[in-house]
């Protein structure tokens, strides 16, 4: 294989894997979760396969494929935009190209794309990627395709990613696929179907090969990491019906994370996301006893509200959450928490959302994501509950969680001031040619003169400066894990 580095419209680099005899390209395009960016990269890898190279030019591209995302209604709107994109540069430069539909819009809408939409040719569900060489001869052969059918078993454990935009040096490695969690408002259990696990030994081959690569540094991604569980395949809640063998053997995800941490004692492991119900403290001492697994954890509460919680089919309270905060300190007093929030849930009283602050005043995150409510379709809180809190007042209360949270990442950034910290190098930084960019393992950015350093390299640097989220400082050496 012969690789070239090419500039993707976001300007950072795009490493594309060309094959020998491979003629047709792709343009693929991914928006969303990590998952998605993850699956695109299974996606390229099985059409490598079927003679497609990757492209970075919709003006060539033989097949336009794009991994959607149904999260909140904004997410939809910008795919659609991104459709009508692709079909304008159709119909006025590129008129051979197909459009493919990927991910959680085409499970959520189905057929309706090709019905009434008329904007794309294949419409194509998070299980049903090994089909498309299938749809797209289809599609060849000028008919619409479509599978959206979700699998109790797929997780793609067999297929080797081809990196898509990478580094060189982090990637993801998907552990689960599915959610059985039933948030009221989150539409992923519908898209994305039941929860079930990927083969250890699929994701120790994976991780084994990165390093190989060169890769210093995995993200274990699941829309729910903490109930990992391998039983011989199967869905997770068919465990019960496992036999006593298959039970004995089971590898859970404080398992998983130890195998990993010790078959490549050097690669720094993350992981996401964790959900508090599920999280249990035995991931928490095997975080402990491992140095290469980051002290970082993604522990989205979405309320500070217990009435609020409960409504959510959040399955804890806030002093359920406070005491798991106070445990996984006890154990990592070091370790940096990052959440999810909505503000603006149906119901979502003033008192209910002063609880979201206080409960944020408590934790101080060092980084959150919030969002305002958005109804999903066919959810629960849809069928149950009125959308009744005033857009003006979801996204008032939206912008309080933001700016608190400002001032609490600058307190959390402030705390690594001054202090040397652990950088892997992972890109030039993008105000400045002659700083490198990476992270400590606490997930702060951190910025700082090249010097004779280069991407890859683990450095210890002393922090001087800091923003709200970045800090600043001087490389003093390679540190111990180069
Ligand atoms: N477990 C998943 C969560 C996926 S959704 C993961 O891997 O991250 C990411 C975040 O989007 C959620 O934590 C929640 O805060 C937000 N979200 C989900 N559904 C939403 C909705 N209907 N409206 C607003 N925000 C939503
Ligand atoms: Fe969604 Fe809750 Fe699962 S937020 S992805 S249903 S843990």
């Amino acid at each position: 294989m012969e690789k070239t580095i090419d500039e993707n419209k976001q300007g950072e680099a795009l490493i594309l894997d060309k094959k020998e005899g491979n003629s047709r390209k792709i343009f693929i395009e991914s928006y969303g979760c990590a998952m998605n960016f993850s699956d695109s990269e299974i996606v390229a890898s099985i059409l490598s396969n079927e003679g497609f190279d990757t492209t970075n030019s919709l003006e060539d591209a033989d097949l336009v494929l794009v991994n959607t995302c149904s999260i909140r209604d904004k997410a939809e709107q910008t795919v659609r935009k991104r459709l009508e994109k692709y079909n304008a540069v159709k119909r006025r430069k590129n008129p051979k190209m197909k459009i493919g539909v990927l991910g959680c819009m085409a499970e959520r809408l189905k057929t309706k794309f090709l019905e009434e939409e008329k904007m794309v040719d294949m419409v194509v569900g998070p299980d049903a990627y090994k089909d498309l060489p299938n749809l797209i001869a289809e599609v060849d052969d000028g008919r619409n395709a479509v599978n959206v059918i979700l699998s109790k078993e797929e997780t793609y454990g067999d297929i080797a990613p081809v990196r898509l935009n990478s580094n060189g040096v982090t990637a993801f490695v998907s552990i689960t696929r599915g959610c059985d969690n039933m948030c009221t408002f989150c539409v992923v259990p519908f898209t994305r179907g039941r929860e079930r696990s990927r083969d250890p030994h699929s994701i120790l081959q994976e991780v084994n090969d990165l390093w190989e690569k060169g890769y210093k540094e995995i993200t274990l991604l699941g829309q729910n990491v903490d109930s990992y569980l391998w039983y011989g395949g199967g869905l997770k809640k068919d465990f019960d019906k496992a036999s006593d063998l298959q039970k004995a053997t089971a590898t859970n995800f404080a398992n998983l994370l130890d195998i990993c941490a010790k078959a490549q004692p050097k690669m720094r492991i993350r992981f996401s996301t964790s959900n508090p119900q599920d999280m249990t403290m035995d991931v928490v001492e095997t975080m402990s006893n491992h140095k290469n697994i980051c002290n970082y954890i993604h522990l989205p509460v979405q309320s500070g509200s217990n009435r609020i919680l409960k409504a959510m089919n959040r399955q804890h309270t806030r002093e359920e959450y406070f005491d798991m905060i106070t445990t996984i300190k006890k154990i990592l007093p070091d370790c940096t928490i990052s959440h999810d929030l909505i503000t603006g849930f149906p119901t979502e009283t003033e008192e209910d959302h002063q609880d979201t602050l206080s409960l944020m005043n408590h934790v101080k995150y060092s980084f959150g994501y919030m969002f305002a409510y958005s109804e999903r379709p066919g959810t629960m809180a849809e069928r149950k509950l009125k959308d009744d809190i005033p857009e003006d007042v979801k996204k008032r209360r939206l912008q309080e969680v933001v700016d608190l949270q400002q001032d609490h990442s600058r307190y959390r950034t402030e705390e690594f001031l001054n202090k040397t910290v652990e950088v892997l190098i992972e890109k030039e930084s993008k105000k400045s040619d002659q700083y490198w960019s990476g992270r400590n393992e606490h997930n702060s950015v951190v910025v700082f003169p090249k010097e004779h350093y280069k991407i890859g390299d683990f450095v210890n640097v002393r922090t001087t400066r800091c923003t709200t989220a970045t800090l600043i400082g001087e490389a003093i050496g390679y540190s111990e894990n180069n």
